[in-house]
């Protein structure tokens, strides 16, 4: 998700229909996925069962590094697009749904400023008044300046005790939280499988809540949102300095059922998986919260087409460029480069056109009677810098809309107003691992094997 302080016209977030997103989940032919990972591929499952047992054993001679680690869930099932964090939060903990999001940086929770919440349904809205922890920020408490504030709210004073910090966050669609900002105390499961309880750490308490992004259907399931950004309030830069500065993840297939659990290790818990690319994390001073990586060349069926690279570039007023956002699910390719990628897979594709697009998407396909469609789909190769060769699947760019129709799962962008996004579909199935103190994104197709 993008906040409203850095872009103003990406109205077009969330086009994905939430409730094929459901319909796709329970289909019953993505079932066999996870057997095809066993059983034609004897050899490399094998060779990454000892690999993993060889890290194993050299791990336990390393100087244990702590980290942390929460479940990240698709919300599929729930018909959202987007990937669950669970945050446990408060004294007793209260256990709530996060969107993982790292294109924001503002960690906020429903809240209800219920006396009495008992007849409140639990683990849908955070009850300070139940946690002993909750501990409102002071408007002249430093952290108070990080956030954004309300346009009315009054000036602080700093002489009287009870000065609270009125916030107010703005998501790129007009969506709005706003409340008080707060210190908590959250527990997470530690490496050791121990619980590492953090305290004081910075949230939104989100009193009042409207809009598409976080009101909407694409919120469905959530009682809140995980800023992973770049910024100092994030949960990664809050956390950041206690646990190494970086944080990964895997964002596992959507279509599958139940939906496989993975995990968001704040921390270094990456490293020993498997052989990483890295492509240098970018910064753009006039969208700090973004973590941007430069897109080079995109090949289909491994014909680099010939895009003219300054497109890929983040002009002077700070827009273009390419950007990791978990908290979008789609992807969205700078215009020329685009239509160059529409009409590259338009003629390499070998199979009928559906009778009718699906809105919102310039290439759909039919692919009834087709066993394998993921074998006769053009394949998607992009290059980044540093020489770093990203091979997506065809399921992370080609999603069913309906029944047999596959439409191409990436929108256009005008790079002079926005940005190209490697959204959550994208990156399914692949580890990423954002080093923000050596400023590099890392990723691999094999850091993602269930534990
Ligand atoms: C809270 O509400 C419940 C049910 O409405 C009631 O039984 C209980 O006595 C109330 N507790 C307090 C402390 O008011
Ligand atoms: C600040 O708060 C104190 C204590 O409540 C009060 O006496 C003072 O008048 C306030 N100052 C302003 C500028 O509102
Ligand atoms: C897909 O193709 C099948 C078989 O040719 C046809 O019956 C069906 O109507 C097509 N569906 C769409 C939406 O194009």
């Amino acid at each position: 998700m993008f906040p409203l302080l850095y872009l103003c016209s990406f109205l077009s977030l969330f086009l994905l229909p939430p409730a094929n997103l459901a319909a796709v989940s329970n289909d019953r032919k993505y079932l066999k996925l996870p057997l095809l990972r066993k059983s034609p591929f004897p050899s490399p499952t094998q060779a990454l069962a000892l690999d993993t047992r060889r890290l194993h054993f050299l791990s336990l001679r390393r100087k244990p590094v702590p980290f942390v680690k929460s479940p990240v869930v698709s919300g599929a099932s729930s018909g959202s697009g987007q990937y669950f964090v669970d945050l446990r939060i408060g004294q007793p903990p209260q256990s709530l749904l996060l969107i993982a999001d790292t294109g924001s940086d503002l960690v906020w929770v429903k809240c209800s400023a219920c006396r009495n919440c008992s007849h409140h349904s639990p683990a849908t809205v955070f009850f300070p008044r139940h946690s002993s922890t909750f501990s409102p920020a002071h408007c002249y408490d430093p952290v108070c300046r990080l956030v954004p504030k309300p346009g009315r709210a009054p000036r602080c004073n700093h002489t009287r005790i009870h000065s609270t910090c009125p916030y107010e966050y703005g998501y790129a669609d007009g969506s709005l939280t706003s409340g008080l900002f707060a210190r908590e105390t959250t527990s997470l499961k530690t490496s050791s499988g121990k619980e590492a309880k953090l305290k004081s750490v910075a949230f939104g308490c989100g009193f009042r809540i409207s809009g598409q992004s976080v009101s909407g259907t694409s919120f469905n399931g959530a009682n809140g949102v995980m800023g992973l950004g770049r910024g100092p309030i994030s949960f990664a830069s809050q956390l950041g300095r206690r646990f190494g500065n970086k944080f990964s993840y895997c964002l596992m297939d959507y279509t599958l059922s139940p939906p496989p659990t993975s995990y968001l290790i704040i921390g270094d818990g990456g490293d020993a998986v498997s052989k990483l690319f890295f492509t240098p994390l970018l910064t753009n001073p006039l969208s700090p919260t973004f973590y941007y990586v430069k897109l080079k060349s995109v090949f289909v069926n491994g014909a680099k087409l010939r895009i003219d690279p300054s497109i890929w570039e983040i002009d002077d007023s700070g827009n273009g460029g390419t950007v990791m956002d978990s908290g979008t699910t789609l992807a969205f390719l700078a215009d020329p480069a685009y239509r160059l990628v529409i009409a590259a897979v338009k003629q390499r594709i070998k199979l009928p056109n559906a009778d009718e697009l699906t809105p919102g998407f310039d290439l759909c396909v039919n692919v009834s009677g087709v066993t394998k469609p993921e074998k006769i789909l053009p394949r998607l190769k992009f290059e980044f810098s540093g020489g770093a060769v990203f091979v997506p699947p065809p399921r992370n760019y080609f999603i069913e809309t309906e029944e047999q129709i596959q439409c191409l799962a990436i929108q256009s962008v005008d790079p002079k107003v926005g940005f190209s996004v490697i959204g959550n579909l994208m990156q399914q199935g692949f580890l990423f691992e954002f080093d923000r103190d050596r400023s590099r994104l890392g990723f691999s197709r094999r850091g993602c094997a269930l534990p």
